[in-house]
């Protein structure tokens, strides 16, 4: 009896942790406990229900672990048809849009906005409260039934509060980091990556196991709701209903007066899309009233009352032409494909990095290939899949070069590394690159010194080294090149302006590998000038949070070379600044320590604690391990607790916590 109490107590108890660690996951996108924690609590729920059935709950996540595979699946015939929507893909379509439906009404409409996601329409049918089936599009008329792969999707609700017979649809997706997990997975399985977000959820969905389709991680967002009977009057009330009860919807969604203020609300998010951690690849516009929209009706492929502003795409096919191999500041040759010119989110892309030759390989690309190349906020577009299909048997491979193909060098490649480098320091490629970071805005500043230029004072001899730039005068320049006399003036004094930079700029200019912005932030908090950074060893360097061995190790190396040093003799003979200015509060209080945090917080988010404890040079990890001092714990804390127990790791609260901050204790 006692045990059987205990029992019905710890599923209850699972429930709730499940629950939360569901919410903190899917809603608050702020996982705190990992995959394999999050499954030993759903394993020990499965077994207590499987001993004790009667307190097993219809809806509970042991549901959504993937029941048996199946050999193919049913179809089913969607009893209202999916229909998509039309496109639209500048303001003046959109306002043509909203002429259209004033006419069609005879009067002023309000709209309702929400974000496309880019993923894959499902149909989810609910009675009683249930959910009974879950159904792709397929042709709009006749769908796959998912019903047991769409159970796996942990944000799609099992049971609801609602009696009437209803039909939810809205899209399933990845986030682009699950997406990314994935394709990395796959990568080392030596299976082909999936080109997007998009297909790899589309893929899921059609996998025949569903155990492996929970691994997926897939998500949900609502956009619509059929109800048998009444159901509310504007698409405004829909999505809070839905929300309300406990459906996730969308929180980027809003009512827009006029066509004016819709075209505002599109226009914000094409340039602030990549924020968000999943793909989006328009706006979608609806007429905001129920009844107006059943006015309004359907033609047989699209509603009348909605229209999609697509944003330019993210993703195109197009030709690799060559591929050439650049040289870098470090010596490192990097393949880049020069492709047949193709419009891709507003620009027109000539060239796509391939990052190194190991990339090459893995996505077996070659000269003539037809790729998909993708440009998702960064500047560079690249090079994602290559079209196998298109092949015609013409396309040539690539080797990695034997030669540096600036200077001639033969090319070396160090074992333990991805990248071939050019081995010759005096390479003039390497010189042009060292030159124009030395001088780039994180580092020395100095503006006015472009590309052009540097190709010039590099190849006309004038300049070898970055501390070569110190004795350039403005009558060479403009000799050498057609600059007007008040633009060389203004280099010359830059150059010369730029001998009091920060150290921290000084350390990044160096170009020392390894060593980012960030990192030289804290070499300059930890050393007090280039002298002290030298004269360090490198356990000393890597014993500092933040740097570690791989950084400290290229540090010995920049300055065990010879040649390094004679540039940063010049640089102090033509008057650089070699040491910190400002006094930098040196270590922390809570310096080399190792926090993790479990729970919530009361006083400061999670987010909040972690910066105030770095700010007195503590590390906060996500992990506990043996390493770990500390593990400071809020409400509801996950299993890191019973770890940190176990380990015998000290465990404080969040009071005990912020008097360390302050010095308390
Ligand atoms: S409303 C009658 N709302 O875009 C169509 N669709 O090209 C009603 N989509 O098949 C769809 N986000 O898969 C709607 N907030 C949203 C959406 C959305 C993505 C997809 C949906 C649809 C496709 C239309």
């Amino acid at each position: 009896m006692e045990s059987k109490e205990k029992a019905r107590k710890r599923i209850e108890e699972l429930y709730k942790l499940i629950e939360y660690y569901d919410r903190k996951y899917f809603i608050e996108n702020n996982p705190v406990i990992s995959d394999q924690e999050y499954d030993i609590l759903v394993d020990e729920l499965s077994e207590l229900e499987r001993r004790y059935p009667e307190f097993a709950r219809p809806d509970s996540p042991t549901k959504r672990v993937g029941g048996k595979p199946v050999d193919q699946f049913k179809t089913v015939r969607h009893e209202i048809p999916m229909l998509s929507i039309d496109n639209t893909y500048n303001e003046e379509e959109l306002r043509e849009f909203d002429r259209r439906i004033k006419r069609a009404l005879g009067r002023d409409v309000e709209y309702f906005c929400e974000l496309k996601i880019d993923g894959v329409a499902v149909s989810l049918l609910y009675e009683k409260g249930v959910l009974v089936r879950g159904a792709t599009r397929g042709d709009g008329f006749v769908g796959d039934d998912v019903t047991e792969n769409i159970k796996t999707i942990r944000n799609i609700p099992l049971i609801v509060p609602i009696d009437q017979k209803m039909e939810i649809r809205g899209e399933v997706y990845m986030l682009k980091l699950d997406f990314e997990r994935l394709n990395r997975e796959k990568i080392n399985l030596g299976e082909e990556p999936f080109a997007n977000p998009r297909n790899a959820t589309a893929g899921s969905l059609k996998l025949l196991n569903p155990k492996e389709v929970a691994r997926r991680r897939l998500r949900f967002f609502v956009y619509s709701g059929f109800f048998e009977k009444e159901g509310p009057a504007t698409q405004k009330q829909v999505l809070q209903f839905l929300e309300n009860t406990g459906f996730p919807v969308n929180p980027e969604r809003t009512a827009a007066k006029s066509i004016e203020e819709a075209i505002e609300f599109c226009t914000n998010w094409e340039n602030k899309r990549y924020e968000l951690p999943y793909a989006i690849d328009g706006i979608v516009i609806k007429v905001n009233s129920i009844r107006d929209q059943e006015i309004l009706g359907s033609t047989l492929k699209s509603p009348r009352w909605a229209v999609a502003f697509k944003f330019p795409a993210e993703q195109a096919t197009t030709l690799i032409k060559d591929i050439i191999v650049q040289v870098g500041r470090t010596g490192t040759l990097t393949p880049v494909a020069i492709l047949e010119p193709v419009h891709l989110a507003g620009t027109k892309v000539t060239r796509a990095s391939l990052h190194n030759f190991d990339e090459i390989e893995r996505l077996d690309v070659r000269i003539g290939d037809r790729v998909f190349v993708e440009k998702a906020g960064e500047i560079i577009p690249k090079v994602v899949k290559v079209v196998k299909e298109s092949r015609t048997g013409q396309e040539v491979r690539i080797k990695p070069p034997e030669k540096c193909p600036v200077c001639g060098s033969a090319v070396v490649k160090e074992e333990d590394e991805v990248a071939y480098r050019c081995p010759n320091v005096s390479c003039p490629a390497q010189v042009k690159e060292r030159i124009l970071h030395f001088g780039s805005r994180k580092a020395m500043n100095i503006q006015g010194l472009g590309e052009r230029i540097v190709d010039v004072i590099v190849d006309t001899g004038l300049v070898r080294d970055y501390a070569d730039l110190y004795s350039l005068k403005s009558e060479q320049i403009e000799r050498i090149e057609r600059m007007g006399e008040i633009s060389s003036r203004k280099l010359v004094e830059n150059i010369q302006l730029s001998k009091n930079a920060p150290f921290q700029n000084l350390i990044y200019a160096l170009g020392i590998r390894r060593i980012g912005e960030r990192a030289s932030e804290t070499l300059a908090e930890n050393f007090a000038s280039i002298d002290e950074l030298r004269k360090a060893d490198e356990e000393q360097i890597a014993s500092i949070p933040e740097i570690g061995f791989e950084a400290a190790r290229s540090i010995k190396e920049f300055f065990d070379n010879p040649g390094n040093n004679e540039v940063i003799e010049k640089l102090r003979k033509a008057g650089v600044s070699m040491a910190r200015t400002q006094p930098i509060k040196k270590h922390g209080k809570l310096s080399g320590m190792r926090f993790v945090i479990t729970g919530t917080m009361k006083n400061y988010t999670r987010e909040e604690m972690k910066t105030e404890l770095k700010k007195h040079g503590a590390r906060v990890v996500e992990s506990i391990s043996r390493e770990t001092d500390y593990l400071i714990v809020g409400e509801n804390p996950g299993s890191k607790l019973e770890k940190a127990k176990n380990l015998g790791i000290k465990i404080i609260t969040e009071e005990e916590a912020i008097k360390m901050l302050r010095g308390e204790i």
